[in-house]
């Protein structure tokens, strides 16, 4: 049999026994179910047949989202209004919902210039917030698949690129990496302790764009930090231009480089990564996992593409670098395509068309 014979006969494999667990299992609880990258994720899961709960406390999200989900799927979710630092209410929560088999903990603060402002908010936010998690989840004495969201900040600027799960993690450059960091230790001293729970971490890189049916997508608060819904946003006339942050980096253009990624991909990754602890294929109870595209662009790269897709020229001026920013970041997936069967699968354009879309819906 030629290899890509045999990738697609395994992936029928895996999908077919996959499909057999959903039909007979498999409640999910989707912490910040109603954020960006959850509720492109609550999609991806409902449309394999999971029964899904969202657990959100509205902190930075919108209850509108639910009306959205419904349309794209035409299924239902249970929505609890919980905040997550509140250990009874967690208590509570998992007692109704024992029948469950698996979290993804999306729940978080994820501004990273606030996080440097308001340190304790974060520490107390998402470690907290994780260890009530836990703790219920363990309440529950029974095997538990349990999904993390973390990011490629663990890494600061990588020695090597693309960036391989064995780079050595830094000091984080601010609270918020800090506590991706933390929460990914407290969930290997877990699983080394606890004969229940399996868990991966995802390693986002950036994630990006919508979903086709513009009925979901990123809703920053305010002015956005990140590259792309600042470009959107001045796209649509909403900023007045956009501010390229240093072309004086040792990078082809000089701008610095990212792995941009569909959040649609991304949303995939997190089926792939419950399939693999549900069917046992990873060897050890904590595995961690970088989700990108593996391909690097820069920000004037970028800007190139919205261009492109809009048919629109961009409004920007090179401005000075951003302090914590690093150089480049982009990932080697190899880990993820060979362990999770995961691939990202859709292109910077159509991530940018997504993203544009998105943009003049919502600013109508
Ligand atoms: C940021 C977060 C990171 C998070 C990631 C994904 C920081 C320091 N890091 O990373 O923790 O995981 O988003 O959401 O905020 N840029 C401009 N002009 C702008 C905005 C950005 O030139 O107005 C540049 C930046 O300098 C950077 C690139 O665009 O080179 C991407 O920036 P951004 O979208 O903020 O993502 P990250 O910096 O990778």
């Amino acid at each position: 049999m030629d290899i890509c014979k045999k990738d697609s006969f395994k992936t029928i494999i895996f999908t077919i026994i996959f499909n057999i667990m959903v039909k007979y299992s498999s409640k999910i609880i989707i912490t910040g179910g109603l954020g960006y990258i959850g509720s492109h994720t609550v999609v991806e899961l409902q449309s394999k047949g999971f029964e899904i709960v969202i657990v959100d406390n509205l902190s930075n999200s919108s209850i509108e989202v639910l009306d959205g989900l419904k349309i794209i799927t035409g299924k239902n979710v249970i929505f609890e209004n919980i905040d997550l630092k509140k250990s009874d209410l967690v208590t509570d929560l998992f007692k109704r919902h024992s029948d469950l088999t698996g979290v993804i903990h999306f729940a978080a603060s994820k501004a990273v210039g606030e996080s440097v402002k308001n340190p304790l908010d974060y520490y107390e936010n998402n470690i907290c917030s994780l260890i009530n998690v836990l703790k219920g989840l363990e309440e529950l004495n029974k095997p538990i698949s349990f999904i993390f969201s973390s990011s490629c900040t663990v890494y600061g600027q990588a020695e090597i690129l693309p960036i391989t799960e064995k780079e050595s993690i830094k000091k984080a450059e601010s609270p918020y990496g800090n506590t991706k960091q933390i929460c990914e230790e407290i969930i290997s001293d877990l699983v080394n302790s606890s004969k229940n729970l399996k868990a991966i971490s995802l390693r986002y890189f950036n994630p990006i764009g919508a979903h086709e049916s513009t009925e979901i997508g990123e809703l920053p608060l305010g002015i956005p930090q990140n590259l792309i819904p600042f470009i959107t946003q001045t796209g649509a006339g909403i900023r007045d231009e956009l501010t390229v942050f240093g072309n004086d980096y040792p990078t082809n253009d000089g701008t610095c480089i990212r792995d941009y990624i569909h959040v649609v991909d991304l949303a995939k990754a997190h089926v792939a990564a419950l399939f693999s602890i549900m069917n046992n294929t990873h060897s050890k109870s904590h595995e961690c996992y970088n989700i990108g595209t593996g391909k690097g662009t820069s920000v004037l790269e970028a800007i190139t593409s919205f261009e492109k897709i809009s048919k629109t020229k961009l409004k920007y001026k090179i401005g000075s670098r951003r302090i914590g920013d690093i150089t480049s970041a982009y990932a080697d997936t190899s880990k993820a395509n060979k362990q999770l069967n995961w691939k990202a699968e859709l292109s910077l354009d159509q991530a940018m068309a997504s993203a544009w879309k998105w943009q003049k819906k919502i600013s109508k």
